[in-house]
């Protein structure tokens, strides 16, 4: 994608500007952002979804048994028909995964790195309903899906920001408004994290989030750290040969014991193959993990398959994404990696993106033996699956 392509999402901006001046900065909104947007999915259907075990959907209501109650789902059909006529809200989270159109609205985002990408939530608010002034450590992109929505936007937040007394929801103490509009279908709000914001439903409406994710400091720490400790052995310690003697304290620890530690630290953090191995493998990790199991296909039945039209296809609930490192590539699928050589990129690229994969798109890879190695293992882990007839 060309990054200096005025894009309709961005309201006429390039990404490299949108990337430059909002990206994590400031607010942006975009008046039909998608010309004529129609929800795919209407609220019926959205409280559909929320039934299903393997949703995770909320309801959170103003007035509800204490105040901004909330409700975690599955729900039952008989909890819609209880539910007050306004102030209260469905929230859906990762509908992208089970729903090819909502998936669809990813494309629109390719101008951000695609492990970026959280997932789909989608709401939907009896009139007057929102879920309180808060803020979220991500970005998100909010999409006028159905009605009309107010978004209140505040000032920048921090873990110290003062919030309400509430068992599950984080809702804000004071709320410094800066700046409201009014959203219609097709309208669009950037919001960078931690900036407050309050959306309230002006009549029925319905709210696409685009979110994103980032990793926090101690994730990365924590889990770069355990990942780095399957590969130490017991013997590698702390060591001191060549130790000064103790000086005049023998309790004393000496300023040599942290240049110690520091040097056997910055050793082993600074192995650059390593951290994109553990980054990679978790920013792919899938949300669902148990909905990316694969299984093994002899490879002249999957290989047939393909010679005979059939086509393969992302589980929507896999997660991809590929390196290039001095040795060759690294793909990375659904927490797992594998190093390839480089003359796959191609390939690598083509499985990322391409809506399926087939005879026609597939072509000489189908001759090439890492090529047929590495589809039959994303098929057997769960990463690709064959598309319903
Ligand atoms: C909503 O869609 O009601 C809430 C989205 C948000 O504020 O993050
Ligand atoms: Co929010």
């Amino acid at each position: 994608m060309n990054a200096d392509t005025p894009l309709q999402l961005l309201g006429g901006l390039t990404a490299a500007e949108f990337l430059r001046d909002y990206w994590q900065r400031k607010p942006l909104l975009v008046r039909q952002a998608i010309p004529d947007f129609e929800s795919p999915l209407s609220a019926d259907e959205l409280a559909g979804l929320s039934l299903e075990e393997s949703m995770e959907s909320r309801i959170v209501l103003e007035h509800g048994k204490t105040p901004w109650e909330m409700r975690r789902g599955p729900f039952q059909e008989e909890d819609y028909q209880h539910l007050p006529e306004q102030d209260w809200t469905l929230l859906v989270q990762a509908v992208d995964q089970f729903v090819p159109e909502v998936a669809q609205l990813l494309e629109q985002f390719r101008f951000l790195p695609s492990w970026r990408i959280d997932d789909v939530m989608i709401s939907y608010a009896a009139p007057g309903g929102g879920v309180g002034p808060h803020f979220d450590n991500y970005d998100v992109f909010l999409l006028q899906g159905h009605g009309r929505r107010r978004w209140k936007v505040g000032q920048m937040c921090s873990s110290d920001s003062p919030l309400r007394e509430h068992a599950d929801l984080r809702i804000l103490a004071d709320f410094e408004q800066s700046d409201e509009w009014v959203l219609e279908p097709g309208d669009m709000l950037y919001l960078p994290p931690r900036l407050a914001h309050y959306g309230i439903a002006e009549d029925e409406c319905m709210t696409y989030s685009i979110g994103f994710r980032a990793p926090s400091a101690a994730e990365v720490l924590t889990h770069f750290t355990d990942f780095l400790g399957q590969f130490l052995s017991d013997e590698e310690r702390y060591t001191d040969a060549g130790l000064q003697p103790v000086g005049d304290d023998p309790h004393q620890i000496q300023r040599d014991a942290l240049e110690r530690l520091q040097g056997l630290i910055q050793e082993h953090m600074s192995d650059e193959r390593l951290l994109l191995t553990w980054f990679g493998q978790f920013m792919t990790e899938p949300r669902y993990p148990e909905l990316v199991a694969g299984e093994e296909i002899p490879e002249e039945e999957l290989f047939g398959a393909l010679e005979d039209g059939a086509l393969l296809v992302r589980n929507p609930s896999a997660r991809l994404a590929w390196s290039e490192i001095d040795i060759g590539l690294v793909l990375f699928a659904s927490g797992q990696s594998v190093l390839l050589p480089g003359q796959l990129k191609e390939l690598l690229k083509l499985v990322c993106s391409a809506d399926a994969l087939h005879l026609e798109n597939l072509g000489q890879w189908l001759a090439d033996d890492d090529a047929r190695k590495l589809l039959a293992e994303l098929v057997k882990q769960g990463s690709l699956e064959f598309a319903d007839e």
